[in-house]
């Protein structure tokens, strides 16, 4: 069936190998740091947040919630986008709820690829996965545009003009950026904010690691910068900071005339969201002290995890700007693949292997440190890992 085919083409190098081995792995009772959400598999729903997703079972459970998102859920958004991400939004008319950020992230880049038109979307490599996927399935070209070790995976604006064609429509970014936890500076996205203006490029931005930064570093919100609302959609979670990812839920926040178009893929594709977890996300996003005290405990394990790590010989370490996961350089050892298949063999630990993450990831695998919610579990099972790779490195000759 060709229609298949071209679903698989989509797929082609952007395997969901790490998945499927995680998935059957645990079976086998391997440990999995490969899956980017806190805890897991500890359950940690905040109790306020638990009482009003049972309390909206209770009471609305059965019926479904307004298409474009609960207008009180969109209310408490629009109120953090003006804390946190200097956004004055109209509830009503320039937010969706989405379930989740992979659907947001699908959805966002829908109108402006034209498929069969070789419509080319630049993204910084290495970046989040689904990036480039969501490029793929709606009939677009993702274009690779590197990221690079020697100033911390910052944007680069002159990567970005290398890779411009009259076939550019678009920039898609993480911000943080998952794997290599990189917060991109004010005067790159800046200079990126020029090019996509000069060049009239749409912009799409993830913000799903925003509630995970470290020292203070400034997140700038690219939608708040001049020239760049009309042209920005900006996609967020609660799945990533808040550890809610088994309520699916987030949500797009575009301008009037963009969002008039989201809103009618959720009127008649996506429906609304699950309505008791509409309505514990509402509680989470009006009282959020946890994600505070979740960042500390991140922060905490970050020291920690890092200085282990980079104990190894030939193994080199990014020391974490966000989230809870390590961006570690193994190609001294072996390739993305072969350390992947190492640890699973030799440590019993599954990680993700860089390529998931572009071309550019290759040499790299990516450690989740936020798992579990046991300090001490974590260290051990980072502990497995130190061990089998040193004793890796000591066969390479490397000690
Ligand atoms: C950067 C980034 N964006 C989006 C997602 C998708 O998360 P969700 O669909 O749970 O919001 C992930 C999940 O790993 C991610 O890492």
């Amino acid at each position: 069936m060709n229609n298949s085919n071209n679903i698989n083409d989509a797929f082609k190098g952007w395997s969901d190998k790490s998945y499927n081995r995680g998935r059957h792995l645990v079976e086998r009772d391997i440990t999995t740091l490969g899956w980017a959400t806190p805890f897991y598999p500890d359950n940690s729903i905040p109790e306020h947040v638990l009482n009003a997703t049972v309390s909206g079972l209770k009471n609305h459970g059965s019926s479904y919630l307004l298409p474009e998102g609960d207008l009180r859920l969109r209310e408490a958004i629009a109120s953090r986008l003006k804390k946190f991400n200097n956004l004055d939004v109209n509830s009503h008319k320039e937010i969706l709820v989405t379930p989740g950020s992979n659907a947001g992230l699908y959805y966002a880049v829908k109108p402006f690829i034209k498929p069969g038109a070789n419509d080319e979307v630049l993204i910084p490599d290495p970046s989040y996965t689904g990036n480039f996927l969501s490029v793929r399935l709606n009939g677009g070209i993702p274009v690779s545009v590197p990221l690079h070790a020697s100033d911390g995976f910052q944007l680069d604006v002159g990567e970005f003009e290398k890779k411009l064609t009259p076939n550019t429509k678009m920039i898609i970014l993480s911000n943080p950026n998952n794997p290599t936890t990189t917060v991109h500076k004010r005067e790159n996205i800046l200079s990126l904010c020029r090019l996509c203006v000069e060049k009239d490029l749409i912009m799409v931005v993830d913000h799903s690691f925003e509630d995970i930064i470290f020292d203070s570093r400034e997140l700038l919100t690219i939608a708040s910068v001049e020239e760049m609302w009309e042209r920005t959609i900006t996609v967020f979670s609660l799945s990533k900071g808040m550890g809610l990812s088994g309520y699916r839920i987030g949500y797009l926040v575009a301008c009037e005339e963009l969002m008039s178009i989201y809103h009618r893929f959720a009127v008649n594709i996506l429906g609304p969201v699950n309505t008791a977890a509409s309505y514990g996300a509402k509680a989470a996003l009006e009282d959020y002290a946890f994600v505070d005290f979740y960042r500390k405990i991140f922060e905490r394990r970050r020291e920690v995890a890092f200085k282990m790590i980079s104990q190894i010989p030939g193994v080199d370490c990014l020391f974490p700007e966000s989230g809870y996961m390590l961006w570690v350089n193994i190609s001294k050892l072996g390739t993305s693949d072969e350390i992947v298949k190492y640890l699973i063999d030799d440590a019993r630990v599954i990680v993700n292997p860089g390529t998931e993450y572009g071309a550019c990831g290759e040499g790299y695998i990516r450690i989740i440190y936020g798992a579990f919610k046991d300090d001490e579990k974590i260290y051990s099972i980072l502990e497995r890992i130190k061990e089998s790779l040193k004793k890796l490195a000591f066969k390479k000759g490397i000690i």
